[in-house]
């Protein structure tokens, strides 16, 4: 199967790097794109999802049923991943709402979505085997900005960030060569992503040139800990190409 990244910049199944990627939310937008990659460069790739089984145009892709905001799916679905192993954290959905008219369901939805629903399934992951495991979180540049009305959304991304910098102790602690790898996208040109909204997709990044750069950057990464902006220029002719910046941003002041 042909590779369609150029030789430094693409996941391979060598001894020196994992054969093995898992993709978590990988059956759509960014993760969908991230899976595809692996699965090109010849990696065996597993995409988790609530909607794995109908991935019927990637059959190369393994699919493995989930839904993040039922404990009872995280304590059931297949975790046995050979080791060394990518995990991709990306399942996510976005909410657009002033705090006062969020419901108890969104409110405990996307709390499970974002967060307890992951790390209950990362905990089962990190369970099964010590390592060797690479961890690349998608969080956002949200976690960070200063948004209106994306509050429970902006506080579940942050969580999500910090948590997965707070990790990596653990992580070396439990196999020295476990790697981790956070990533903070800005805009994409994921409709799904933002349905309902009226949205210029031709100022957003292309999901698929945004996971080019996370491989890069993944399999480039080194140190046990990196941490990726890829932010979208809003510079006139430029719109939505990808800006990369290495390092934490301090939160915007509200
Ligand atoms: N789009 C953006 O502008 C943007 C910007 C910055 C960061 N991000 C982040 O990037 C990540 C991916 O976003 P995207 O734009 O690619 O969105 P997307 O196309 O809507 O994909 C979301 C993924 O999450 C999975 N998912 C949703 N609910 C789930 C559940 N209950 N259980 C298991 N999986 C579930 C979906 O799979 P199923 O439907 O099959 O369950 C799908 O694979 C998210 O974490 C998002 O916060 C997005």
């Amino acid at each position: 199967m042909a590779n369609i990244l150029p030789p430094d910049e693409g996941p391979s199944g060598s001894s020196t790097g994992p054969a093995v990627a898992a993709v978590v939310g990988g059956t759509h937008g960014l993760g969908l794109q991230l899976g595809r990659r692996a699965r090109l460069a010849g990696l065996r790739t597993v995409v988790y999802g609530r909607s794995a089984g109908q991935l019927k145009d990637d059959p190369d892709l393994e699919p493995r049923s989930l839904d993040l905001t039922d404990p009872a799916s995280i304590a059931a679905c297949d975790v046995v991943l050979p080791r060394p192993v990518y995990v991709f954290w990306v399942a996510g959905a976005f909410l657009k709402k002033s705090l006062v008219h969020t419901t108890d369901e969104e409110l405990e939805g996307l709390t499970r979505l974002l967060l307890t629903g992951p790390v209950r399934f990362l905990r089962r992951v990190l369970s099964d085997a010590p390592g060797p495991l690479h961890l690349i979180t998608i969080a956002s540049s949200s976690s960070w900005r200063r948004r209106e009305h994306e509050t429970l959304y902006c506080a579940l991304k942050a969580a999500q960030a910090h948590f997965t910098r707070t990790l990596v102790a653990e992580l070396v602690e439990a196999h020295p060569d476990n790697r981790v790898t956070l990533v903070n996208p800005g805009g994409l040109a994921v409709p799904e992503f933002h349905t309902g909204m009226e949205i210029d997709y031709g100022t957003m990044m292309d999901p698929d040139e945004v996971a080019r750069i996370i491989w890069r950057t993944v399999t480039e990464q080194r140190a046990p800990f990196a941490e990726v902006q890829i932010l979208r220029s809003r510079e006139p002719g430029r719109e939505g190409v990808p800006i990369v910046s290495f390092g934490p941003r301090a939160p915007e002041e509200p």
